[in-house]
């Protein structure tokens, strides 16, 4: 049997780019015969940028919620949150003991949000300068924890023996250095972790937002499927057109409301409004609300179930909790493996 692992970030609510490009292969995955999945919410690496606890509570909600609604399944599969495996941090800081710093100051997403150009490789000097000096406005949130970050996400994945970890592409960097972690300490102590492969789907593609750019949180270009009826329209009304005139035929293929809509609707459906582009007469405002539509239909039971998981918040901590157990049971097992070989035990 294969154990299939993967945490998601409780950085926001969940948008139509993280539906369709790691919420939904996700599931598509657990659900194949002989698999075993681990799907956790990475509550502990959202601190190292929100420290409102009301925020990041209502986040954890709505992304458990919306794993939930695309029909994950809590009874299969082990769905918890990280901040309840204490074993999880203790580890980080076993591992943290064998993990070069120069290498985390040079991790490509720490480099990213420090604001360090990804081409500078940073020898110890110039790391220190980095984290300890407050050299510009950006530097000034760089705390320990991201720098830390892939140390407590290696924890994540060697706590539970995984064989698999499907991510994306941003995230591969920081597998390998799980991997090389992992390898490290076996080669110090003999066979004590499982080597885990990453999964990056390459077929995903990096679903659009209302510019035109990778439909992400920080952005703000999101498609929220989650919002009552009348925002959702409201988010769809703001995606960017040409001014093209009603009357004039137009270009699909440059259109960002065409690139939305024809990742969701049938053949027939996205044929059909093509032909409406080129035959002109036909607004953006009308090809607007046809994915305002599409949107409503194709996910209507998803945002009820959303809205169900949302009303009633004691039902979505007894999911959550379904997996805890089994979680912290697992990952108790293998840090005391780890134990014992550091003389802790
Ligand atoms: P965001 O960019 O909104 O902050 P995250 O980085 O939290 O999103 O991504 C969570 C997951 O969703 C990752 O697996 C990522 O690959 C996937 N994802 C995010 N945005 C997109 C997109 N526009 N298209 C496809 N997949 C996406
Ligand atoms: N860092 C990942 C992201 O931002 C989330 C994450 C945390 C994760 N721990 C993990 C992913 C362990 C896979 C395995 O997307």
């Amino acid at each position: 049997m294969a154990r299939i692992l993967t945490g998601i970030q409780s950085s926001g609510k969940p948008h139509l780019g993280n539906i369709l490009g790691a919420i939904k292969p996700a599931i598509a995955l657990s659900k194949k015969e002989g698999n075993e999945s681990f799907f956790f919410i990475a509550d502990m690496h959202s601190l190292t940028t929100i420290k409102d606890s009301r925020l990041r509570k209502e986040n954890v909600n709505a992304v458990a919620a919306a794993w939930l609604a695309f029909g994950f399944d809590t009874t299969k599969n082990v769905f918890y949150r990280q901040s309840r495996i204490a074993a999880c941090t203790e580890l980080a800081w076993y591992l943290s003991c064998f993990t070069s710093y120069v290498m985390l100051v040079n991790a490509h997403s720490f480099k990213d949000k420090a604001g360090i150009n990804k081409w500078d490789v940073l020898n110890v000097e110039e790391a220190n300068t980095y984290s300890f000096k407050d050299k510009a406005s950006k530097r000034s949130g760089i705390n320990a924890g991201l720098i830390n970050y892939p140390v407590l996400m290696a924890a994540d994945i060697l706590l539970y023996d995984a064989d698999y970890v499907p991510v994306g592409k941003d995230q591969k960097q920081h597998l390998e250095m799980t991997r090389n972690m992992a390898s490290s300490f076996n080669h110090q102590f003999g066979e004590t972790f499982v080597i885990p492969e990453v999964i990056i789907n390459e077929e995903v593609m990096t679903i659009p937002g209302t510019n035109g750019q990778k439909m992400s949180k920080s952005y703000g270009n999101s498609i929220d499927v989650f919002l009552p009826e009348k925002k959702l329209r409201k988010n769809v009304m703001q995606i960017v057109t040409d001014s093209t005139p009603l009357e004039e035929p137009k270009n699909p293929d440059t259109c960002n409301i065409f690139a939305i809509y024809q990742l969701l609707a049938s053949e027939d459906r996205v044929a059909d409004m093509k032909k409406k582009y080129k035959g002109g007469n036909y607004g953006y405002g009308q090809a607007k609300q046809e994915l305002f539509e599409l949107l409503l239909e194709k996910f209507t039971e998803e945002r009820e179930k959303y809205q169900y998981y949302m009303d009633n918040l004691t039902e979505l901590e007894a999911e959550l909790k379904k997996g805890e157990e089994k979680a912290v049971e697992i990952a108790q097992n293998v840090l005391e493996r780890v134990k014992t070989k550091l003389g802790f035990s």
